[in-house]
């Protein structure tokens, strides 16, 4: 018998449970489109899919082995995951590398503050944030390396999607 997140770490567990396949599915709906607008980043998300996939097996894992029933959002946040991937992908590569750079800099600075509560609350939860921070970093220098602003609504692309981002992680921690 699954029950509601409790604690202050069941609920981050649970949104980061939620996050992490929200970006399996930005990348997924990203690779689909970049097959034809941008060739050249598909092996790039591919890797990052793969990463990302394992992160929220980490997550489901936590949460299974302690009883916690996934967040009612998860599959909200596939969609809506899968609708940003697909639109920023549509619009070409720097939309892509944009994304990117907006969701894993609110990413890591996330669970650097996760990292900090549970070092002392839950060893658990704090060692399975632990495993996925070496990949965060990496995919926010990917991003940050081939991140540019040829088009001027980029920098506005990116401020939406990490005031989004920054939204739903509030709301799931309710
Ligand atoms: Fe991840
Ligand atoms: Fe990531």
């Amino acid at each position: 018998m699954l029950s509601r997140a409790q604690t202050i770490s069941e609920k981050m567990i649970k949104v980061d449970h939620v996050g992490e396949n929200g970006a399996v599915h930005i990348y997924r709906a990203q690779r689909w489109v970049a097959k034809v607008r941008a060739p050249s980043l598909v092996p790039e998300i591919s890797r990052f899919i793969q990463h990302e996939e394992t992160h929220r097996k980490i997550f489901k894992q936590y949460l299974s082995t302690n009883g916690v029933r996934r967040c009612v959002s998860y599959h909200f946040g596939g969609i809506g995951g899968s609708i940003l991937g697909f639109i920023t992908g549509l619009i070409g590569s720097e939309a892509i590398i944009a994304t990117t750079f907006a969701v894993e800099s609110v990413v890591l600075s996330h669970i650097e503050e996760q990292l900090v509560f549970l070092k002392d609350h839950d060893t658990q939860a704090y060692e399975c944030v632990l495993k996925i921070y070496a990949n965060e970093t990496e995919h926010l220098e990917v991003a940050t390396s081939k991140l540019s602003s040829k088009n001027i609504y980029t920098p506005t692309l990116i401020n939406i999607i990490q005031f989004s981002t920054n939204l739903i992680i509030k709301f799931g921690m309710r």
